[in-house]
């Protein structure tokens, strides 16, 4: 592990300071800085607005940090995730979902006790309401799941009024478990859905992939049987999604939190983040991108179409606003597409051969190597989920089932904060200066 770790004594001390000078005025300010356990120290400017009659401006909040946090480290240039502590690699290489659910929501690695404490939790609040059914009955079969999920999902907050009171830890934790529980549930219930096949209930002799997979692709008319790659497969591509630290959607289920709304709001609000195809909504971007090239022939015009400013196409499954070397998860999710694919017998996939003949162009080309756009976590999660089986528009819905731990987390880490206060930002007004209101038959 190369994070640069500092001794405790250094962390979080306001003993640094910056100093701010008003050049007009020549006043100066001490601007305590903090600093944590890993990563960049931080400018504490909360008071600024009242000591200088001045906000800052970072409109995509590419130099700001909004909270303290002790779940997830990142550090972009040399490619680290960690969450609390543990190197995403040994937790996809040892660990399963549920455990490092349990780890991101409560601190630590369980014991054995503690697992399957959980694990028996988690299995007991799978199901939903019998009500819910009758919400997917209003949708159209051709609903995005997304639209859909950030319907039903929002919609457990009309069921679960026994654990609406974000102030009671009790109730914190017991929505946590039912949303970790029950979003493979709705995720798989949109699938079928769509299918127009009746939902499969979940079965408690299953663990927390295999479960998903069966309310997928099982049927009434005959048994089922999970095979133990794909499941593994699914495990780690829900280890590889579980949280990054305040990404669009996390942040979205912070502010929204900050409100004091309810957990299952919340968790749809971040579902809504997560669906544009800048975010979340990329993984079902790059295959049909990957469609749309379609032949190795092709890669030359679509690199062009992608440095052409005057052309809105992105190469999409590229760039990170964090990571400035490679995304560690891209890597692992490499290495699980070939073994998947193998495993499934598809050992020349046209789709990997051409999304892997992408990657070495595009790492080729200065304008990529120049803004370092190396391939991020959508760029091949697509391909497995599409080899298991899922339409690519099932993508996003599977990135928003493996992130509410992260994002339910996080919103637990803030309620948990002594200083909770509502999350609102200011402006830099350009609009017009006070004028009088003009009547209509005066307007020109
Ligand atoms: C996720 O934040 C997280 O942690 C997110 C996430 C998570 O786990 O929560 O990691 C999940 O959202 C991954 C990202 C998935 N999105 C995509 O793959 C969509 C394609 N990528 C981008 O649109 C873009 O790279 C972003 C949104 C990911 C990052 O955008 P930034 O940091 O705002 O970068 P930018 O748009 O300012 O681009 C910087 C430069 C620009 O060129 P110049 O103006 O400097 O000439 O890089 C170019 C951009 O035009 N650029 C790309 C590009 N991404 C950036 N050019 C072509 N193709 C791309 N994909």
């Amino acid at each position: 592990m190369t994070a640069k770790e500092k001794p405790v004594s250094q962390q979080d001390t306001a003993e640094k300071s910056f100093t701010l000078t008003n050049d007009q005025t020549g006043e100066n300010w001490k601007l305590p800085v903090k600093e944590g356990t890993a990563g960049p120290p931080v400018i504490d400017i909360r008071s600024l607005y009242a000591d200088t009659g001045h906000f800052t401006m970072d409109p995509s909040f590419t130099s700001t940090g909004s909270c303290k946090s002790r779940l997830t480290f990142i550090d972009g240039e040399e490619g680290i995730l960690m969450h609390r502590g543990y190197s995403i690699q040994e937790l996809t290489e040892q660990s399963s979902f549920l455990e490092v659910s349990y780890l991101l929501l409560y601190g630590d690695l369980p014991t054995v006790e503690q697992l399957k404490g959980f694990h028996k939790k988690i299995t007991y609040h799978t199901m939903v309401n019998e009500q819910i059914h009758y919400f997917f009955r209003g949708f159209r079969r051709d609903a995005h799941p997304m639209a859909i999920m950030c319907g039903v999902v929002g919609a457990l907050s009309a069921f679960y009024h026994d654990s609406l009171d974000i102030w009671d830890p009790r109730q914190r934790d017991i929505s946590a478990q039912r949303l970790i529980a029950k979003m493979p549930t709705l995720s798989a219930m949109t699938y079928k859905y769509s299918m127009g096949q009746p939902f499969m209930y979940p079965r408690n002799d299953l663990n927390y992939a295999e479960n998903f997979l069966y309310m997928c692709f099982g049927v009434p008319a005959e048994p089922y049987e999970v095979n133990p790659i794909h499941a593994r497969a699914i495990d780690n591509i829900f280890i590889l999604h579980a949280d990054h630290e305040q990404n669009a959607s996390t942040s979205t289920v912070r502010l929204a939190g900050s409100s004091q709304a309810n957990p299952f709001a919340c968790i749809a609000s971040g579902i809504a983040s997560l669906w544009g195809p800048a975010h979340g909504g990329a993984n079902q971007a790059v295959l049909e991108m990957l469609a749309e090239i379609g032949s190795v022939d092709n890669i030359p015009e679509y690199i062009a179409k992608a440095k052409d400013k005057d052309d809105p196409f992105r190469l999409m499954g590229f760039g990170h606003r964090v990571y400035k070397n490679r995304d560690p998860r891209a890597t692992v999710l490499r290495d699980s597409a070939h073994e998947v694919l193998h495993d499934l017998g598809i050992d020349n996939d046209p789709t990997l051969e051409l999304a892997m003949a992408l990657e070495k162009i595009a790492l080729e080309d200065e304008y990529f190597v120049d803004r370092k756009l190396f391939p991020n976590v959508d760029f091949y999660s697509g391909i497995i989920l599409r080899a298991l089986g899922f339409p690519s528009t099932m993508f996003p819905v599977l990135f928003a089932l493996a992130r509410t731990v992260g994002w339910i987390s996080q919103w637990k880490e803030m309620i948990e904060e002594p200083s909770l206060r509502i999350g609102r930002p200011r402006q830099l007004y350009t609009g017009p200066a006070a004028r009088p209101y003009v009547p209509i038959d005066g307007r020109a």
